[in-house]
C-alpha cells in the first residue's frame, strides 16, 4: 500500500467513530423509510423512493379492487341478473364494491335495482366528453365512408366504436376507478357457473399477475385490418418497451395477426398495467392512427395485444377454473358438468378449447414452464380461426347504444 500511514489513520478514525456511524445509518433508515417518520408525518404524499424493497412482502391488506361495468339504464334486468350471480357465487363472502358507469345519468330505478341485491358499496358515474367522443383528428369523410360500407356487425355505429375506445383507453382513468389497484370487468347478462371460493384479486397480487382472462378467441378480421401493422409501427419505434418474455408468438402468424385475443368482457386486471406509460403510449399511438373509427378496433384485441407484448408471460393468468358465460359463448371448467362446485353444461360449452386457447397454452408453456409435460387437451378443439363466424355477432349484448 503506497500510503500506509494514511490507512492506519483512517482505521483509527473508523474504529473511533464506528458507533456514531452505525447509529447515523440506523437513524437515516428510520427517518427515511418509516412511513410514520418525520418526513412522512410532515408530508404524507411524499414519495418514499429509495426505501422500496424488491423483496416480496406478504401483504395482508385488502386489495383496492372493484367489480366494474359500463352499462345503460335499459340494461337493468340483465345487470341485475349478473350481479345476483356474482353475489351468490363470490361476492356475498367478499363484499367488493361495484362501480357502474354510463354515458347518461343513471336513473333512480337503476340504482335502487342494483343496491337491493348487495350489501357491498355501489357507485354510479357518468363519462366525461373527452372519453366519449370522436377525436378531432378523425377525418369525417373517411369515417362516414367506413360506416356506410362496413359489412361487419355494428359497422354503422358511432356508439359501439366510442365504447371500444373508452374501454381501451379511459375506463381505468375514470374518477371512480382511478384509485383502484385491480378491477374485474362485468357486464349485463353474464353468468358465473362456479363457486369462486377464493379471492381472485389477492390471488393475482400474490402471484404477480397483471392480466387475468377466461375465454380466448379470434377476432373478426375486417374490424382490425391495420391494427397489427399499427402495433408494429409502435413496437419498432419503442423496442425497449417489449417485455423480455412476451407472448407475441401467441398473436403472430408470420408477419400477420392471427386475431387471437382475450374476450375482455371478463378481465381481472392489475390497473398499474393500464396506467403504465407503456400502455398509455401504446393507446395514444393507436388512437392517433384512427382505427377505432376507420375500422372498429375492439378493446379486447387492444388489451390482449398490449398484454402479450408488454407483459411477461408469467404475468398473465388463465382463470380456467371460472365457469363463465357471455352471450352467446360459455366456458366450463373440465368435468364441471358432473362434479365439483360448478353447474356448467359442457356439451353447450363449445369453446372448451378454442384454437386461441390451445395456442396460448402452448406458447405460455414454452416460455414459462418449459419443463412441464405435454399439455393435455381438455376438450374438442374448435378451430375458430378457420371458421368465418364473426365473433362480433357474439358481442351484441356488449354494445352501448
Ligand atoms: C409534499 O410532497 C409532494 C411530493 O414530493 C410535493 O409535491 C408537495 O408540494 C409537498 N407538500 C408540502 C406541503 O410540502
Ligand atoms: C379526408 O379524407 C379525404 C378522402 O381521403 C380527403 O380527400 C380529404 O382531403 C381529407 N380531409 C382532411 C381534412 O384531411
Ligand atoms: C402490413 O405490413 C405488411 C408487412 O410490412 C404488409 O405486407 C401489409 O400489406 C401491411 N398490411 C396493411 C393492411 O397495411
Ligand atoms: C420481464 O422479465 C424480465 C426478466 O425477469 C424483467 O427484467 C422485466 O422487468 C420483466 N418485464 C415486466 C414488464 O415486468
Amino acid at each position: 500500500m503506497p500510503f500506509p500511514h494514511l490507512a492506519a489513520r483512517y482505521k483509527r478514525l473508523l474504529l473511533k467513530h464506528l458507533p456514531v456511524l452505525v447509529a447515523g445509518v440506523l437513524a437515516g433508515y428510520i427517518i427515511g423509510c418509516n412511513k410514520l417518520g418525520i418526513r412522512g408525518l410532515l408530508n404524507l404524499s411524499q414519495d418514499m423512493g429509495g426505501c422500496h424493497s424488491n423483496e416480496p412482502v406478504a401483504d395482508n391488506s385488502r386489495p383496492r379492487a372493484a367489480l366494474v361495468a359500463l352499462v345503460r339504464n335499459r340494461e337493468l334486468l340483465g345487470m341485475r341478473m349478473a350481479v345476483r350471480q356474482i353475489e351468490d357465487r363470490f361476492n356475498r363472502n367478499y363484499n367488493y364494491p361495484y362501480i357502474f358507469v354510463n354515458d347518461q345519468e343513471f336513473t333512480e330505478e337503476f340504482k335502487e335495482g342494483i343496491r337491493a341485491l348487495t350489501n357491498a358499496e355501489v357507485s354510479f358515474g357518468t363519462l366525461d366528453s373527452e372519453s366519449w367522443q370522436v377525436p378531432e383528428w378523425i377525418n369525417q369523410t373517411l369515417y362516414e365512408e367506413e360506416k356506410r360500407t362496413a359489412t361487419y356487425l355494428h359497422g354503422g355505429k358511432d356508439s359501439y366504436r366510442k365504447m371500444c375506445r373508452f374501454q381501451s383507453g379511459y375506463l381505468h382513468k375514470h374518477p371512480l376507478v382511478a384509485d383502484l389497484d385491480y378491477y374485474w370487468r362485468i357486464e349485463p347478462d353474464v353468468e358465473y357457473y362456479c363457486d369462486i371460493d377464493y379471492d381472485p384479486f389477492v390471488y393475482m397480487r400474490e402471484n404477480g399477475y397483471k392480466y387475468g382472462w377466461t375465454i380466448a378467441m379470434p377476432e373478426f378480421m375486417p374490424t382490425v385490418r391495420t391494427l397489427w401493422n399499427t402495433t408494429m409501427e409502435f413496437v419498432n419505434a419503442n423496442q425497449g418497451l417489449v417485455a423480455q418474455n412476451n407472448m407475441a408468438e401467441w398473436l403472430a402468424n408470420g408477419d400477420a395477426y392471427n386475431g387471437c385475443h382475450f374476450w375482455s368482457n371478463f378481465e381481472i386486471v392489475d390497473l398499474s398495467f393500464y396506467r403504465s406509460s407503456t400502455y398509455q403510449m401504446f393507446f395514444d399511438h393507436l388512437d392517433r392512427a384512427g382505427g377505432f373509427f376507420y375500422e372498429r378496433w375492439g378493446d379486447a384485441p387492444v388489451h390482449s395485444i398490449a398484454a402479450a407484448l408488454f407483459l411477461n408471460a408469467s404475468q398473465i393468468h388463465y382463470f380456467n377454473d371460472i365457469g363463465y358465460y357471455h352471450p352467446t359463448i360459455l366456458y366450463c371448467p373440465q368435468g364441471s358438468s358432473t362434479k365439483g362446485r360448478c353447474v356448467c353444461d359442457e356439451d353447450k360449452a363449445f369453446i372448451h378449447n378454442t384454437a386461441c386457447t390451445v395456442r396460448y397454452k402452448e406458447v405460455r408453456q414454452k416460455i414459462v414452464e418449459p419443463e412441464a409435460k405435454e399439455l393435455a387437451h381438455t376438450g374438442p378443439l374448435v378451430d375458430f380461426a378457420l371458421s368465418v363466424e364473426p365473433k362480433s355477432q357474439l358481442r351484441d349484448a356488449n354494445e352501448v347504444k
